[in-house]
């Protein structure tokens, strides 16, 4: 063979006419019959395969649409803050305890809220796509677990729906609205319907985000912003939630008149604006990037914990989310001084998998590992989880 010959083997028309004919042969009825009639459809495992809360993802990927998958998953931009939150927990050992109790005390009370475990469901919104039963089914779940949900402002059942079925309590989250009589009105709703808090949300949000940009195409329908944000959704090239750009400190004052169960203020990263919610009346400060969904390069919640509870100074809970996935993770932010942690794609891995059964199920598996963090951290009660159990290193 001549060198021009051997050099035309192995290049690309070469390459390409090879591909073809496989293609052809894998195409042939013969080909076919060879193949797995079962291909694209996944088994389903039982929910007793499943182990931790991260065996629940790739089931909720299998079970719900890609663009709904996709809205659950994504933080803004480059989701870098949704990758530190994550990161964080690495950051920070648990150390082993002499004594542990056998079977320690999980229990507390919150604003008032009396809790089996220190978990709620951070409100998320509009469950009706993942579940034909929407939030009736996440309460249900969180129920059976023992675990206070926190009914988003833009649910996809009214609050008062699920709190007339309710048994034990629920609290409400509020995206406050320019109109302030919109406020009172809705307010005065969900109160008269038996919200037991009122968890106000402040941080801003991207309306739209990069992955659901480059997933337009792949999905059978557009990606929607769940309704009834209040914020204007298209046509902003800016993608910030204009329905938020308003907020301003005396939003609260207004609020607050208006709450009168206790009221949290939701989103807050900075010991300055943790004192300032405590100036205007607010009764416990949530920790909360909104899981990796509003400033991109922001820190992760865990990072500037320890400088707001110091702010706070014992005087109001302060409640902690974005990024827990395992009882250890809930324990390292209570040892950095959490009264108790919210699980947000958690309860949707749950809900959007199994239903109901799936949100009790994900919510025992992170309590049990809550307990068994504590029995091998030494600790007989959340009273006694303290700074000297964790050891952090910050990059
Ligand atoms: C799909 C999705 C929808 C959310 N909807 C809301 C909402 O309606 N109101 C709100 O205050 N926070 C909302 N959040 C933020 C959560 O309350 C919570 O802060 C966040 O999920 C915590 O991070 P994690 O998912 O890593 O646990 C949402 C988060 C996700 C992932």
């Amino acid at each position: 063979m001549i060198i021009s010959e051997i050099l035309w083997s192995r290049g690309y028309l070469r390459r390409r006419s090879l591909q073809a004919l496989a293609g052809f042969f894998a195409a042939s009825p013969f080909a076919r019959a060879q193949q797995d009639p079962f291909r694209g459809h996944p088994r389903i495992p039982k929910l007793d395969e499943l182990a931790t809360a991260f065996d629940f993802e790739p089931v909720f990927h299998a079970q719900v649409p890609r663009s709904i998958y996709d809205y659950t998953m994504y933080g803004v931009d480059s989701e870098f803050t949704l990758r530190r939150n994550r990161q964080a927990f690495d950051w920070v050992r648990l150390l082993p305890g002499a004594a542990g109790a056998a079977t320690p005390s999980t229990s507390t009370t919150i604003l008032g809220t009396p809790m089996a475990f220190p978990f709620l469901i951070a409100p998320t919104a509009g469950h009706g796509q993942l579940h034909p039963e929407a939030e009736m089914a996440t309460y249900r779940g969180a129920e059976e677990a023992g675990a206070t949900m926190i009914v988003s402002n833009v649910s996809s059942l009214p609050f008062e729906k699920i709190a007339t079925a309710a048994k034990s309590p629920l609290w409400f989250q509020l995206y406050p609205r320019p109109e302030m009589e919109a406020n009172a009105e809705l307010l005065e709703r969900v109160q008269a319907a038996g919200a037991r808090a009122v968890v106000v949300t402040i941080d801003q949000q991207a309306s739209v985000y990069e992955r659901a940009l480059h997933g337009r195409n792949l999905a059978a329908s557009p990606p929607r912003a769940p309704r009834g944000r209040g914020g204007v959704q298209s046509a902003n090239k800016y993608r910030v939630n204009e329905g938020r750009l308003w907020y301003e400190w005396k939003l609260f004052d207004e609020l607050r008149k208006m709450i009168k169960v206790p009221m949290a203020a939701k989103g807050i990263l900075t010991a300055e604006d943790a004192r300032l919610c405590l100036d205007h009346g607010v009764d416990a400060i949530y920790v909360s990037n909104h899981g990796g969904r509003s400033l991109d390069y922001g820190p992760s919640t865990l990072e500037v914990l320890p400088e707001i509870v110091q702010a706070v100074g014992g005087r109001v809970p302060v409640l902690f989310d974005s990024g827990v996935r395992r009882g250890a993770d809930a324990l390292k932010a209570m040892a950095l001084g959490a009264s108790a942690v919210g699980l947000g794609r958690v309860s949707r891995w749950g809900l959007g998998a199994y239903g109901t059964p799936g949100v009790k199920k994900i919510l025992e598996i992170v309590q049990q590992e809550f307990v068994h963090a504590m029995r091998n951290a030494g600790c007989a009660s959340l009273a006694s989880i303290d700074a000297s159990l964790a050891k952090v290193d910050l990059p």
